[in-house]
Formats: structure tokens, sequence, C-alpha cells
């Protein structure tokens, strides 16, 4: 069976971006793949968290990876931080990159722009996550548009890494979603739907009250046209619930269309808000169930143990290519 591995950063708000373009995937493609996922914490400390916030949204996304469907029967959850390999691999790593590779980086120019509290883990942040996938001989990594850049660096660290040293990682490949690879913000649909967004009122919060999301839709920038098209350069709030309304159906945007025929906006945006509150309604009492009691240590203990082991051979092993050791 083929591997599959995928993480989210437990900083801000868990959006619906990211069950869109993320979470929604892995649920469907568990069965599918032996499947890991687990909560990217130490990718978190590229910025300052207040530690007592972090550990609650560590634990937070652990209950909404079940709570959107994620099966341990199928899936190894788990936490980054809890197996130290992940720092241990990313060191070789950031010696086997080279600077202007890792300063070509999208999400690293954007994030460093006019920003003087620019840290090295900021810099050296792909090459975790190159760490992330390569330890566990991942074949697919389920992201939104936003990190198919970053695995991308994943495949050329391990094609060089094999080069120099033989065979010894896999080379995985990004599965980026054909419809909602990346949502927009409601307010300004031109930008990414981000959870370390402001902007409350252009992002919706999985966990947030489903009512203040309907208003949330019911308010999103559109345009002063009436025709409910996909068109993203020119109708791009128009797009952006279409996509979110379709990738929620499962139907597809020209489905999506064809349903709105002839309908105004304000139907339109009722229908979308339907479809989210529905969501998160569903989600949220999911999340309810898990987030009290035990079951979230109890998966964690015995997952732990499985991706320790998988994740010590492979350092082993690389440790000895590399030379370093008796
Ligand atoms: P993160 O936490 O920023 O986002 C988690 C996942 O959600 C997707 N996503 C979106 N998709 C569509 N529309 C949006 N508006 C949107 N916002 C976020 C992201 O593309 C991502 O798939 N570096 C990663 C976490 C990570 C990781 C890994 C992922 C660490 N190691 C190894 C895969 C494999 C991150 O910060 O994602």
């Amino acid at each position: 069976m083929k591997r599959l591995l995928s993480g989210i950063k437990p900083t801000g708000d868990l959006t619906l971006g990211n069950y869109i373009g993320a979470l929604k995937h892995f649920n469907e493609m568990q069965k599918e793949y032996e499947t890991f996922v687990f909560v990217a914490d130490l990718h978190a400390l590229t910025i300052y968290n207040d530690p007592k916030v972090l550990h609650k949204k560590i634990r937070d996304l652990i209950a909404v990876y079940l709570a959107c469907g994620l099966d341990p029967k199928y899936t190894t959850l788990f936490i980054q931080s809890e197996n130290v390999y992940h720092a241990n691999l990313s060191w070789v790593f950031e010696c086997n990159t080279y600077m202007g590779e890792a300063a070509r980086m999208t999400q690293f120019k954007e994030k460093s722009k006019n920003n003087e509290n620019v840290t090295v883990g900021l810099f050296t942040y792909p090459m975790l996550m190159a760490s992330d996938i390569l330890l566990y001989d991942a074949d697919v990594v389920p992201v939104g548009i936003d990190q198919k850049q970053h695995v991308e660096l994943a495949r050329n660290i391990a094609e060089r890494f094999n080069n120099k040293y033989g065979e010894t990682f896999k080379i995985p490949e990004p599965v980026i979603p054909k419809t909602g690879a990346k949502i927009y913000d409601l307010q300004d649909p031109t930008k990414k739907m981000s959870k370390s967004d402001d902007n409350n009122k252009g992002c919706i919060i999985l966990l947030e009250d489903p009512e203040i999301a309907r208003k949330k839709i019911m308010s999103a920038v559109t345009d002063s046209e009436m025709s409910i098209k996909f068109d993203p350069e020119h109708k791009p709030g128009v797009s952006n619930l279409l996509t979110i309304y379709s990738s929620l159906k499962n139907i597809s945007i020209q489905d999506a269309e064809k349903e709105f025929e002839g309908s105004n906006y304000g139907t339109f945006k009722k229908r979308v808000a339907d479809v989210v509150v529905e969501l998160l309604n569903n989600l949220q009492s999911k999340y309810k169930e898990v987030i009290e009691g035990d079951t979230i240590d109890k998966i964690l203990d015995e997952s732990n143990k499985k991706v320790r082991e998988i994740a010590k051979s492979k350092v082993e092993e690389v440790f000895t290519k590399v030379g370093v050791g008796r």
C-alpha cells in the first residue's frame, strides 16, 4: 500500500481553507493509502506563541482531525515534536540545501518582506518539512497550492541525497486538489483565506459559532453583475463561493453553475452559507465528543511507538550514509 503523509501547523485558528484544501482530502484518501497525519508543532515555533495557547491548539487540532473523519484504524495521527527524529533529519537537510534554493521559497519571501523579526527557523522551515515527508517514505503529500513549492523542494532534496549517498529516500508527489486548492478571503477574494489573518470577517473559522460563519458568507464581497459564473479573474468573489459550494457538495464547478442559473446573489449566498453551517455543525459536535476524555492520549501513545520506530531506522541509515557516529 502506498503511503500518504501530511500535516497542519497548530497556529491561529483552523479555517475553511484548511478544510477544503487539506483536511477533506486526508479523510477521503485515508482508506486508499497507509496514512500519516500529524500536528506540525515544531513549525509553529518560527513565530512566538503563548506556550499555553500552543498546547491547547495542538490538542484542538488532533480533535479536529478526528472530527473531520480521520480514523485511527486507517490513519496514524501524531505530534511532530514527540518524534525527535524530525529535527535530527532536518539538520542533515539544512546541510544539503543551498542558500539560493531556500531563499527562493515564496512563503519565506512573503513572510520576511518588511519584517525585522524573521527567525532563522522561518528560513530553514522547508527543510524541516522535507524531513517530515522523507522520514516516512511518503508517496503522496496532499496539500493546498501554497505548500506545493515546499513539497517540490523536498523532492529536490531527496534526489540530491540519493545521488550523493545512494538510494535512501522515496521521491514524493504533491497532490493538489482540482477544486479548492486555494480558498480566498471573503472580503478580499484576491488574498488567500488565512488563519493568521487579522480580518476575521473574511475568514471562516472551523470552530466558530456557525451563525457567525453564516453572516460572513452573507456579507462576502461579490460584484455588481448578477451572474453566477466561474471566472476567477473578473469575478473572484463569486468564483470563490462557487468553489466552496462545489467542494463541500462534491460536485463540479459546472454543475454548481447550472444549479444557480437565474438565481440572485442573495439566494446563492444563502445556499453556500447553508452547506458551510452544516459542515461546521457536524464538525463541532464531533469535536466536542473527543476533546474531553482520554481518547486523544490513547491514540497518540499508540501511534508514537510506530512513528518513532519508522523514523529511527531512517535516521540511523542516513547518519551511517553521511558518515557521522562510530
Ligand atoms: P498550513 O498549516 O499553513 O496549512 C495546512 C494545509 O491547509 C492548506 N491551506 C489551504 N488550502 C486551500 N485554501 C486555503 N486558503 C488554505 N490555507 C491553507 C495548506 O496548503 C496545507 O495543505 N508547512 C505546512 C505544514 C506542514 C506539512 C508538512 C504539510 C509541515 N510539514 C509535511 C505537508 C507535509 C503548513 O504550514 O500548512
